[in-house]
């Protein structure tokens, strides 16, 4: 049984620890270390959830890790999605398409978005094949250059006409709660 918990200050601790953790951090352009400072005033420029939104993912009574909306453009009504199990022994359970598409499902449905798309390093090949067997669009590989390095990335995007055409069809733990903003 799932429920997403909006991000709260009490949760900072347990996310710093995941943020930092090199099985997560590998494939992302997060800092590799982040103090309890700096966790505080990321949360202090987030918590509105005006261009962001964090939800801890709770798993029959354990949280095994987080789900972003982030980069959200209200006048485009895009976000860019970011799904991330850090207990790793939830991890290559079938879990991940659960968590996605209640995702999509309030993206489109409570935020009213058109289009989720985002950036995945192609080195980071479970997000990739998930996302893509969940139903995105994959395009790619693009060569990107970021802090002066060359890297390969996917895109993967999920359109609201996406969502309206397969929402009926699809199976998946619908969440018992889901926090709103
Ligand atoms: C991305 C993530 C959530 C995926 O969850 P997961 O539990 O590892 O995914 P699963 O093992 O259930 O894989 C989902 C599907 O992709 C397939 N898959 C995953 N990795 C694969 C690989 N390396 N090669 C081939 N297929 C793969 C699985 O076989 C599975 O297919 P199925 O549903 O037909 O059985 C998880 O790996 C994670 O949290 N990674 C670290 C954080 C991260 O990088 N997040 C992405 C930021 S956007």
């Amino acid at each position: 049984m799932f429920i997403f918990r909006r991000l709260a200050e009490s949760d900072l601790e347990k996310m710093r620890a995941w943020r930092t953790a090199p099985d997560i951090t590998k494939h992302l352009f997060t800092k590799p270390t982040i103090t309890k400072e700096d966790q505080i005033k990321w949360f202090e420029g987030i918590k509105d959830g005006e261009s962001y939104r964090c939800w801890i993912i709770n798993y029959d009574g354990r949280d095994i890790g987080f789900c972003t909306l982030s980069d959200i453009d209200w006048t485009n009504r895009t976000a860019d999605p970011g799904t991330f199990i850090c207990e790793a022994e939830y991890r290559g359970k079938g879990l991940v398409k659960h968590i996605v598409y209640n995702v999509l499902r309030y993206g489109f449905e409570e935020m009213n978005l058109l289009k989720i798309l985002g950036p995945i390093v192609a080195a980071n090949v479970a997000p990739r094949i998930s996302y893509e067997k969940i139903g995105f669009k994959v395009d790619g590989p693009f060569e990107e250059i970021k802090s002066g390095k060359a890297f390969d990335i996917f895109t993967v995007t999920f359109l609201s006409t996406d969502w309206e055409g397969m929402k009926g069809s699809i199976e998946y733990d619908v969440a018992k709660e889901f926090e709103g903003y």
